[in-house]
């Protein structure tokens, strides 16, 4: 399908839980980069420090510093090694670790021009779509390539006064890179999570952003991706981000749809 990529202004709004619910309901193969500046979280949370922490963008990054142009068929020779199967042994469902130190951001702006290149590809050459976790907006060194980039801009944010007040700034900030880039607004949505006491149609009309999909208050799911153990499909988030797909769907396919219009369905 595409490049999804989440983030959001300031809090913990719950894009990384979101972005893994996304990714375990998945209608096919995926992988959730883990590309927050202030560092990943998954490897010590949802998988509880079970799996080598020897693979992810560090090892990327420092491939990249030694040198190596990581670019086309040298990325794709790094970068399947560098992913863990997060539900084995199928290798549909993917992780890319994040950077575990975020003093390391600083250094990544190359290797995230490269990504963004390398994740527009992964669609066509390995039906594969990806999800970047990009963290907050506010943090030093953002991955702005991989957010200009993406087919869809997930702002995350819950759904009451705080959340929204501290998305307007986030949001004018994502419109005005993506317009200067040339994307234009279209990219960008809200995805709304946990508890609020503001409806979606509210949020959208305050923000002038569409809300693509709304993932509900539950907790008891959200720890578990946070910290580990069994998640249940039939919970309420699980069941949320397995319905989300369709709507995220709808909006990638009808901006590319708006930005490379069929012209034999206007003749
Ligand atoms: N839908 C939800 N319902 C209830 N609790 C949630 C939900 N989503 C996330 N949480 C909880 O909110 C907290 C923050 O979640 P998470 O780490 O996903 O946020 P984040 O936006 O990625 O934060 P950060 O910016 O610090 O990386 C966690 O304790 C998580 O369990
Ligand atoms: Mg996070």
């Amino acid at each position: 399908m595409a490049v999804i990529a989440l983030t959001s202004a300031k809090g913990s709004p719950g894009v990384t839980a979101a972005a893994l619910a996304l990714t375990l309901t998945w209608p096919g193969r995926c992988v959730l980069a883990e590309c927050d500046p202030a560092g990943g979280s998954i490897q010590a949370g949802y998988l509880a420090g079970a799996l080598p922490a020897d693979r992810g963008i560090r090892e990327l990054a420092v491939a990249e510093l030694r040198g190596d142009d990581l670019r086309g068929e040298d990325l794709r020779r790094h970068w399947w090694g560098q992913l863990v199967d997060l539900h084995p042994p199928h290798r549909q469902r993917l992780l890319l670790p994040g950077i575990t130190d975020p003093a390391q951001s600083g250094t990544l702006r190359p290797v995230w021009e490269k990504f963004a290149e390398f994740f527009a590809e992964l669609e066509g050459t390995d039906q594969c779509d990806v999800i970047v976790d990009c963290g907050r907006i506010a943090t030093p060194n953002p991955p702005w390539p991989l957010l200009l980039s993406a087919d869809l801009v997930l702002l995350t944010l819950r759904p009451d006064l705080p959340g929204m007040s501290a998305a307007v700034p986030a949001v004018r900030a994502l419109r005005t890179q993506l317009t200067e880039q040339g994307a234009g607004a279209g990219p960008l949505a809200l995805l709304l999570t946990g508890g609020g006491d503001q409806s979606s149609r509210t949020v959208a009309r305050e923000l002038a952003t569409p809300v693509v999909a709304t993932l509900p208050d539950d907790p008891r799911t959200a720890t578990v991706l946070s910290r580990g153990g069994t998640v249940r499909t039939t919970s309420a988030l699980m069941r949320a981000a397995a319905g989300a797909h369709a709507r995220i769907a709808g909006h990638v396919t009808a901006r590319r749809d708006a930005q490379h219009p069929d012209p034999a369905a206007t003749s």
